[in-house]
């Protein structure tokens, strides 16, 4: 990271205390920072969740590798829904679902407890036990969150894959797992257009042979193909729904739960591993406490998508444990028109709203109107995630979407921790905009110069967490070398983020981006490599190197910078073929917005393609520093070639 990146940009002078009101009330309350670490985590453990057996240890850390609550023995379905039922909650309401179009269920904790069992009697005719790994490619349905639950009631660990991947990404996923079973749907919907899941799922099969059944669940009721003796359609399916016909099985708290792959600074995604025990009581307690869930009350509402871990944490495994009510959107923010979300909030009385920067960069962008036509009253409390929030955004939430009297929490945390873990607590924390404020109670966060020196208040650099936590991952699956090189190599004995930081002279931590070769394009990671690997993949590209560049909407845009094979000098026509075909490859969140056609990519002597000048070239920075570089003209060509295509559009 250049010193350049970790320079502070602004003063930021604005403060906003928890209004009293909302203070007196809150589930955190001041005393919560000074609990010892220790007894804090062991009186949530004993709080959040039940238990078959106790645990009896707290923690064990054995470099880098962390154990929680040993010796302990649950289930999460039992725990996010069989129990609520015993407890007289039953009636209550788990999921309100609407659908893109229009259509909607309203699943209660009851209704839920049949649905999981009866989804994991099928799973069980397909083969699945305890142990089995299961594929789940599905869009925002009530049976994503069913069909989950419905694998931890077998203990069969899975692996949720976002349905915007393509084939390629499903089926490398699923190989890496090791899946034997995959769970999809017929289509999705998608701004009104169907979206073919079965036929990628079909594709993706076709290249991971240890996948012998699916199971798939109608949707848009359009014909697909079904193969005899391997697919079978839920709704077809005799299945008894009566709990007793499927008891929870008992899990270690440390048997694998699931796994989620992410992007990191190679081709290959990781596969994220997280447990049972810990993950469970780190999501139930940080969603309690951050989004001061009060859930006989409350309708809350996490409008990101399952497919990612904030999907998993805080729309299915935290809200469910806890007992919430919740929204479940299967569309986008402007279809049909640019006021759904605002439409959804008035019609469900939401009380508590999470999402990305990204997205309120989008409502900004379109206009308070939308807003301003719906009643929003019902809201008390605000949440960001995936990025760093812009003040003027942060600013923006909060007035017209918030009416200024809602506390605003931006939660920084990712993949791999789980849980978030740097955030305000809306009760006690004076925010900031733009800042994520402190660490989540038991949490312990730092930053770190180049030396590995820690900085004080006023100072930048690497962010470092120095102390396990509950929902911490437990590594990356079959691969303990990249895991040991990736998070603990840059320090000894810290988890290394790969993220920036600032602490001011509060305290408060401000989270400055990724310092690695990892992109985040509307708050979802994506990595360079990655995307380079699916460019060379193409029979006509020689070279590619891919950045991000600052975008006003996504954060982050990606830039691909390509030399073509024979001299060939490219065209509009292979500009778009490219993306399509990366698209095609990862899915189209890893589209380029720009590919600037070059005929050879800016290398240092000993051949390393230097990404941070194509930044400087992709954000119309001066070059810096070119001496290193083998052919310093190459540069100025490259930046010539990008400026006329800047002004082509
Ligand atoms: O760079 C940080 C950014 O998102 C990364 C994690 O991405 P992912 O694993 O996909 O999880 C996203 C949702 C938890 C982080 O390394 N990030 C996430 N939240 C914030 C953030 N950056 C700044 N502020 C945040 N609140």
């Amino acid at each position: 990271m250049s010193d350049q990146t970790i320079e502070t940009h602004f003063v930021e002078d604005r403060r906003y205390p928890p209004p009293l009101e909302f203070a007196a009330q809150a589930n955190a309350q001041p005393e919560i920072y000074e609990r010892d670490f220790e007894e804090f985590w062991e009186s949530e453990g004993r709080e959040r969740v039940s238990w078959i057996e106790p645990f009896t240890k707290l923690y064990e850390w054995e470099l880098p590798y962390a154990k929680w609550y040993l010796g302990g023995t649950l289930n999460v379905s039992y725990n996010c829904v069989d129990r609520h039922v015993e407890e007289g909650r039953g009636e209550r309401v788990a999921y309100h679902w609407e659908g893109e179009p229009g259509d909607t269920r309203t699943i209660t904790y009851a209704e839920l407890q049949r649905e999981v069992v009866r989804f994991a009697n099928a799973l069980k005719e397909l083969g699945v036990e305890k142990g089995t790994p299961v594929a789940i490619y599905l869009g925002m349905l009530p049976e994503l969150a069913i069909a989950m639950l419905a694998c931890t009631r077998l203990g069969a660990p899975h692996t949720v894959v976002f349905g915007g991947f393509s084939a390629d990404s499903l089926s490398g996923r699923m190989v890496d797992m090791g899946c034997e079973v995959l769970v999809t749907q017929d289509e999705a919907w998608r701004r009104g257009s169907t979206v073919p899941l079965k036929r990628t799922a079909d594709e993706a099969m076709a290249a991971a042979p240890k996948v012998r059944r699916s199971l798939v669940i109608r949707r848009t009721g359009n014909e697909v193909r079904m193969q005899e003796g391997r697919d079978a359609w839920l709704h077809e399916l005799d299945l008894p729904d009566d709990p007793a016909s499927c008891p929870p099985e008992p899990m270690d708290a440390e048997d694998l739960l699931f796994l989620m792959y992410t992007s990191g600074t190679t081709a290959k995604p990781k596969g994220i591993a997280h447990t049972t025990g810990g993950y469970l009581v780190g999501v139930a307690a940080t969603h309690r406490y951050i989004f001061d869930l009060k859930p006989e009350t409350d309708v809350f509402w996490c409008a990101a998508d399952i497919g990612w871990i904030t999907g998993h944490s805080y729309i299915v495994y935290g809200p469910l444990c806890n007992g919430a009510t919740s929204v479940l959107y299967e569309g986008t923010p402007d279809f049909p028109d640019k006021d759904r979300w605002w439409s959804i909030v008035e019609r469900y009385g939401v009380t508590i709203l999470y999402t990305a920067p990204t997205a309120i960069r989008a409502h900004m962008k379109w206009g308070p109107e939308y807003a301003q036509g719906h009643d929003l009253s019902s809201l008390r409390l605000l949440g960001t995630v995936g990025e760093p929030i812009n003040p003027e955004a942060w600013m923006w939430y909060r007035e017209h979407v918030g009416g200024d009297r809602c506390p605003v929490v931006d939660t920084w945390w990712q993949t791999e921790t789980g849980m978030a873990l740097i955030t305000p607590l809306p009760g006690v924390t004076t925010t900031k905009p733009g800042s994520a404020t402190k660490p989540f109670p038991g949490v312990d966060v730092g930053v770190f110069n180049e030396a590995g020196e820690e900085v004080g208040p006023g100072g930048g650099g690497y962010l470092v967490l120095k102390r396990p936590w509950p929902a911490m991952t437990r590594g990356i699956f079959g691969d303990d070398a990249r895991f040991r090189e990736t998070y603990w190599s840059k320090y000894p004995g810290v988890y290394f983020a790969g993220d920036g930081a600032r602490i001011d002279e509060d305290g408060d931590f401000w989270l400055l981006g990724r310092v690695d070769d990892v992109m985040n394009v509307s708050g979802h990671r994506i990595s360079t490599i990655e995307v380079e690997s699916a460019l060379v993949d193409h029979p006509r590209v020689a070279e590619a190197a891919v950045c991000g560049r600052n975008d006003a909407l996504t954060g982050q845009a990606i830039v691909a910078y390509v030399t073509l094979k024979g001299g060939d000098d490219g065209s509009l026509e292979m500009l778009d073929e490219l993306r399509n075909h990366v698209a095609g490859k990862i899915g189209a969140i890893a589209k380029p917005a720009n590919i600037v056609f070059t005929p050879e990519l800016p290398k240092t002597r000993s051949g390393k393609i230097m990404r941070r000048l194509l930044r400087d070239v992709a954000e119309n920075r001066p070059l810096g520093d070119t001496t290193t570089l083998a052919d310093p003209t190459v540069v100025n060509e490259i930046s010539q070639r990008a400026s006329a295509d800047a002004s082509d559009d």
